[in-house]
């Protein structure tokens, strides 16, 4: 029997609102559907992957602010909360995140807190997915540092294109210099809308560039009220507008996700 290899993957942009915590919570339910065990690691101080999946973020709660600033064995257990739906589990994010960066600045070795603090618990599960906040600070590095690969949603609208570009370096950066065995998992469109010509502009320009081509998901995510809808309502789209566009995309999604293996970077 082939050795079980957990896919750490980071869910990364470093635009704010390209879908990625849409992205983080209703691909890690999807694949909870497929019979996967889903741990979603919140790194974004703003917490929105946790209110997503229903978990309410109270003061005190054990959280990945923890484990990074005080990563003593056997602190991850207790961070990890499990959600509503089968299969999936948390480590929720706090506000205090935030801080973490200016509290870790003259720590040695202060990218690798995250990979060290989940390394004991990472076998339990097939996937883990971490969202990132909008922008490249040590929470992403800590993030890149204990991934294996990285999907990237791109917005089907303008300047998402260009933004990839400084993406692409960073990770290639990351590589370089932190974490040589970081791979590109994907690059999936979302918010595509079929009827608007920068949203089919933007797929062509995706799916023709020599670069990204070989990168770029078949599946597409559109824009669709249900997923924003179900984000508010604390729930994944497959698990609560079942017979939506949102839902079947990130179905798809899931099943190409399971199907794809990781490009070098
Ligand atoms: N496919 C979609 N259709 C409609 N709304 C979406 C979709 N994906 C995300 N949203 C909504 O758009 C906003 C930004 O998405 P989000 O996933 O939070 O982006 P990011 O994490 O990149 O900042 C949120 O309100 C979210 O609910
Ligand atoms: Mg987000």
């Amino acid at each position: 029997m082939a050795a079980h290899q957990t896919r750490l993957v980071a869910v990364a942009n470093e635009k704010g609102g390209v879908g990625k915590t849409a992205m983080v919570v209703n691909l890690a339910a999807a694949l909870a559907l497929e019979g996967k065990t889903v741990l979603v690691v919140d790194m974004d101080p703003q917490h929105n992957a946790g209110t997503g999946l229903g978990v309410e973020i109270t003061d005190g709660m054990p959280s990945v602010y923890d484990l990074i600033t005080d990563p003593r064995a056997g602190a991850v257990r207790k961070a990890v909360v499990p959600t509503k739906w089968k299969g999936l589990d948390l480590i929720p994010s706090h506000i205090d995140l935030a801080g973490a960066e200016i509290e870790l600045v003259d720590e040695n070795g202060r990218e690798n807190r995250l990979k060290e603090a989940i390394a004991d618990i990472i076998d339990h599960y097939d996937v883990v997915l971490m969202d990132t906040p909008p922008s490249l600070s040590l929470l992403t590095i800590n993030v890149f540092t204990a991934a294996r690969e990285v999907l990237v949603p791109c917005q089907t609208q303008p300047y998402a294109f260009n933004a990839l570009e400084g993406l692409f370096d960073t990770i290639a950066d990351v590589k370089a210099e932190i974490n040589y065995d970081l791979a590109i998992c994907g690059i999936v469109p979302t918010f595509f809308d079929q009827r608007t010509r920068i949203s089919r502009d933007i797929l062509d320009r995706l799916r023709g560039d020599a670069r990204y081509r070989g990168l770029v998901f078949d599946t597409l995510i559109r824009t669709n009220t249900a997923v924003a809808e179900s984000a508010d309502a604390g729930k994944p789209v497959v698990n609560h507008r079942t017979g939506s566009y949102g839902a079947a995309d990130f179905k798809a999604l899931a099943k190409e996700f399971l199907a794809r293996r990781p490009h070098p970077a």
